[in-house]
């Protein structure tokens, strides 16, 4: 891949790069999409496909993430994706832990706010592979989902502060016709849980409903929210938090503009969702 990668650079030829971990959605196509828009029918779209274990924590779902490569690559044949870059374990990290690999990208601002309260290692995972990404793959642009919101401004600061010359696009969160916004994670909500999944995206809804009212304190909406969310009998809120869409900065007083971000637990599944307000 860097190989390919390398002589495309070298031709002038424009590349998208989508980078997920498979277990391919309409979401993940919306990516492909973007990238194909932004460099043009002579350009290449690559995705990436790659369930990163330095991204999840020793307790969580890594092993069970849902897998089909087979499935994946004829979705990206029909979304007309020019190379699928899918490595293992070996070529990524030398291996397992044991393997000799040594050198991490550590974010410290960003990175410690909602996600990486709840998840301390996660936004190192992420900005390793991405950038292990980037240097293998050396598109122009990268496509990445508003669905993982902290994570587009983690990646949009590590491009700025390391000088990486790939432009960073964010394309919006699809959802499915209840509100659910698609994931590979859903696949994980068997008979009602599905069902209560859609609470996240109503939560984010009547937030925004009380704040176009009027300006609201973030502690009590939050406690609304919780109330409202826990009502569905598998749910749980990990957070809740209200923040400014740019700097990620937490609010007290909540208004137009705003953005929210939670973290729901529906049974063993949890999932994120976000909205500005
Ligand atoms: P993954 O969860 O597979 O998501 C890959 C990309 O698809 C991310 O940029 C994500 O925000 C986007 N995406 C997911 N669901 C979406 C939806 N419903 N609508 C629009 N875009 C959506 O995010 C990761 O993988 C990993 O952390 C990764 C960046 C690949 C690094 O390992």
């Amino acid at each position: 891949m860097q190989r390919v990668g390398g002589r495309w650079k070298r031709a002038g030829v424009k590349v998208a790069l989508a980078p997920t971990m498979g277990y391919l959605h309409a979401g993940h196509l919306r990516l492909v999409e973007r990238g194909r828009k932004l460099v043009g029918d002579k350009g290449k779209v690559v995705v990436s496909i790659y369930v990163n274990p330095t991204q999840f924590g020793p307790k969580e779902d890594f092993a069970k993430y849902p897998r089909d490569l087979r499935r994946d690559l004829g979705l990206c044949r029909e979304a007309g994706v020019d190379v699928v870059f899918a490595p293992d374990n070996k070529q990524m990290y030398r291996g397992d832990a044991t393997g000799g690999y040594s050198t991490y990208v550590v974010e410290e601002d960003l990175s410690k706010l909602m996600e990486g309260k709840s998840r301390p290692t996660h936004f190192r995972g992420v900005t390793t592979v991405v950038a292990k990404l980037f240097n293998i793959v050396q598109p122009q642009v990268a496509v990445f989902g508003t669905k993982d919101y902290q994570q587009t401004a983690v990646i949009k600061r590590m491009v700025r502060d390391l000088n990486f010359s790939v432009k960073i696009e964010v394309a919006p969160t699809l959802r499915e016709v209840d509100g659910v916004a698609m994931s590979s994670r859903n696949k994980f909500l068997e008979g009602d849980l599905r069902r209560q999944a859609a609470v996240l995206s109503r939560a984010i809804r009547e937030a925004r409903k009380r704040v176009s009212r009027s300006r609201q304190r973030a502690e009590v909406l939050k406690r609304q929210l919780k109330i409202l969310i826990e009502k569905e009998p598998e749910a749980r809120v990990d957070y809740i938090e209200f923040f400014e869409p740019k700097s990620l900065t937490p609010v007290s007083s909540v208004s137009n503009g705003s953005q929210i971000g939670l973290a729901v637990f529906i049974g063993n599944t949890r999932l994120i969702d976000n909205g500005r307000l």
